[in-house]
């Protein structure tokens, strides 16, 4: 029998608000069709800021900063899809999900690039200013990963204010169940093509360290 698919969802609200009750839309949408949803509360982990050092554009090695995030890396590799769902704060990502973008993508992501060809689907929620330029944000940080993005209508930002309000936006839910619905028709797709090739890698196999090679020195060196 295979493994039942696994689908990440890295919440970057500082509550149990909107973004949490959207993913538990999502996570009985997955349900429904076999695949485990996993929320990951970026507020209940332990996450420092990027530190002074600064050296994250010349080292190809991982970050050593010491938190939860080596963790919830590990679980997004381990894991079929991965949703990126942040609140709109003063117009841009909630800084949640920003440290995250910044702690996990430039400590841990940015080397070998681990989680190429994982499905990825973006969530936005707002009140309504500036929805779409966080999801867009969110969007180019999963494809600057690899992973592919589905097409599933038009994107799920949720409008909601207050506390159980993104229940009453029926239009932006319809979109998150379509956004789960098409993550899992290629989970679905991307397993069956491996099961009948044998293949793993199923696109071209991963390039070398990303880094390698880009180092200022290094660049310097081949001119
Ligand atoms: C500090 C802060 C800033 C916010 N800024 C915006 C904003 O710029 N645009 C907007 O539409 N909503 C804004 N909101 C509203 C939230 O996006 C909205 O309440 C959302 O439902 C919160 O999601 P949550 O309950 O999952 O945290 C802001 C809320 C807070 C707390």
């Amino acid at each position: 029998m295979t493994a039942q698919p696994k689908i990440v969802a890295i919440n970057g609200s500082e509550r149990d608000g909107n973004t949490a009750d959207v993913l538990r839309h999502a996570a009985a949408v997955a349900a429904k069709r076999n695949v485990d949803l996993e929320a990951v509360d970026l507020r209940n982990l332990r996450m420092e800021r990027c530190g002074p050092c600064g050296d994250c554009n010349d080292r190809p090695l991982p970050c050593a900063v010491a938190d939860d995030i080596p963790g919830v890396v590990a679980k997004m590799i381990a894991a079929d899809g991965i949703i990126f769902a942040a609140p709109v704060h003063g117009f841009g990502t909630a800084s949640l999900m920003q440290t995250f973008i910044e702690r996990a993508g430039v400590g841990y992501l940015r080397f070998d690039r681990p989680l190429s060809n994982k499905v990825a689907g973006i969530i936005s929620v707002a009140r309504r200013y500036s929805a779409g330029e966080v999801w867009a944000q969110l969007t180019v940080n999963a494809l600057l990963n690899r992973m592919i993005l589905v097409g599933s209508g038009f994107p799920a930002t949720v409008h909601a204010l207050h506390r159980g309000d993104a229940a009453k936006d029926e239009e932006g839910l319809t979109n998150v169940t379509r956004l789960v619905d098409r993550m899992t028709d290629m989970i679905e797709l991307l397993a069956e093509h491996r099961r009948l090739t044998g293949r793993d890698d199923i696109f071209r196999p991963a390039e070398r360290n990303e880094r390698v090679g880009l180092a200022l020195n290094e660049l310097q060196d081949q001119r």
